[in-house]
C-alpha cells in the first residue's frame, strides 16, 4: 500500500460499524503481538465487542472534538479521535489495520486530530505499543506514569467506616458536586462524561459528616474513582466489590494509575491480580493529582 493513495477526511455516523472494526483488528494484533492473546479475533468477536462497546462509541461519537478517518480505496485503514473537557484535550484513539501500518498514516491522523497548536493541555492514554509511543512522544507528549489493571472474581466483604455512599443520578445538584471533586483531583470538569457514566453503570458519592468526600462507579465495567482523601481507597474499593458482586458480575476490575499506593496496597492485599495489559499516562504538561484517582474502563478516556 501506498502513502499516495490515502485520503483524509472528518468521520460521520456511517462509518462506525468500519471505524470499530479497524479499533478491534489494530488491538487484537497488538494484543498476538504483545502475547497477551493467542487467538485471532474473529467476526462474531467484533460483533460482539461493538455490541458491548456500542453507548461508549455513540458517546465518543457525540462529544467528539476532533474525529478523522483515513480511506484507501473506499476501504477506512485508520481512525482517530480526540474530545476536549474543560481545559484538557484527550486523545482518545489512533489505529490503523495492521496492514496500512509502517507507512505514516497515524501520524497524519494524529496531527489531524490532536494538533500541537492548542491552548489544551493534550494528555494520551497510550498502548505500550512501540509505534504509537514513537508518534505520541514527537507530538510532544511526555510519559508520566502506567496504569494497570487489577481484577478478580468479587466477593461481598465491605468494610466498616464512617464514609456514607449514595446512589449517584444525573440530577443537578449531584453532577455539581462531582464537577467539584473533578476540579481538585483533575483540574477540569466533564460533566457529559458524568451524565454518560450514570446512565451506563452504578455509581455512588461518597460523604463524610454530611461533606462530598470523593465519587466512584462499579458495575459490569468500572471507574472512575476520584477522593479527596487517598486513605479512603481501602473502604471505597471494598464497598464497590461488593456491589458488584451483589449485582452478580464474574469479575470486579479496576485500571489504577500506579502512583496510587492506597489502592495498590488494597488490592493486592485482597489478592488481586494485575493484568499483563498496561498503559502509560502521557501529556504535554504535569497535571491532576492521581494518587487521588482510578480510570474509566475501558481505557478509552481518564
Ligand atoms: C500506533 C499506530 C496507530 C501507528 O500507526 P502507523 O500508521 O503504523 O504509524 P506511522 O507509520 O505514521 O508512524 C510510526 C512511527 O513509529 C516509528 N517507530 C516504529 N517503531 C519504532 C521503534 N521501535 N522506535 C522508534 N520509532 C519507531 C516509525 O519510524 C514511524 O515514525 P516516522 O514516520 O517518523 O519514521 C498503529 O501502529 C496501531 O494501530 N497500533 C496498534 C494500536 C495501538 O496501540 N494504538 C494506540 C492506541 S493509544
Amino acid at each position: 500500500m501506498a502513502a499516495s493513495d490515502v485520503a483524509y477526511r472528518p468521520a460521520t455516523d456511517a462509518d462506525t460499524r468500519a471505524i470499530n472494526e479497524v479499533g478491534e483488528r489494530a488491538f487484537d494484533d497488538l494484543a498476538r503481538r504483545h502475547g497477551w492473546s493467542d487467538t485471532p479475533i474473529d467476526e462474531a468477536g467484533i460483533e460482539r465487542e461493538l455490541e458491548a462497546q456500542c453507548s461508549l462509541y455513540r458517546h465518543l461519537s457525540e462529544t467528539a472534538d476532533q474525529f478523522w478517518v483515513a480511506e484507501q480505496q473506499g476501504r477506512i485503514v485508520g481512525v482517530a479521535r480526540s474530545i476536549v473537557r474543560g481545559d484538557l484535550r484527550e486523545l482518545t484513539e489512533l489505529f490503523v489495520l495492521p496492514d496500512a501500518q509502517g507507512i505514516g498514516i497515524g501520524a497524519e491522523l494524529l496531527r489531524r486530530a490532536f494538533p500541537k497548536k492548542t491552548s489544551e493541555t493534550r494528555c494520551i492514554l497510550s498502548t505500550p505499543d512501540l509505534p504509537a509511543l514513537a508518534c505520541y512522544l514527537k507530538a510532544g507528549v511526555a510519559i508520566r506514569f502506567p496504569n494497570y489493571g487489577f481484577a478478580r472474581p468479587p466477593r461481598d466483604a465491605p468494610l466498616s467506616t464512617d464514609l456514607s455512599f449514595e446512589p449517584l443520578t444525573g440530577r443537578k445538584e449531584m453532577l455539581q458536586a462531582l464537577d467539584e471533586i473533578d476540579d481538585v483531583v483533575l483540574g477540569h470538569r466533564r460533566t457529559v462524561d458524568h451524565r454518560w457514566l450514570v446512565a451506563d453503570r452504578p455509581g455512588w458519592i461518597y460523604r463524610r459528616q454530611g461533606n462530598v468526600a470523593g465519587y466512584g462507579y462499579a458495575g459490569r465495567q468500572s471507574g472512575p474513582f476520584a477522593l479527596l482523601d487517598p486513605a479512603d481507597f481501602p473502604v471505597v474499593l471494598a464497598h464497590a466489590e461488593a456491589m458488584v458482586a451483589r449485582a452478580g458480575h464474574e469479575t470486579f476490575s479496576v485500571v489504577v494509575p500506579m502512583m496510587n499506593e492506597s489502592a495498590i496496597a488494597h488490592l493486592l492485599g485482597r489478592g488481586f491480580r494485575l493484568d499483563p495489559f498496561f498503559s502509560y499516562l502521557m501529556s504535554d504538561k504535569p497535571f491532576g493529582r492521581f494518587a487521588q484517582y482510578i480510570e474509566t474502563t475501558p481505557t478509552f478516556f481518564l
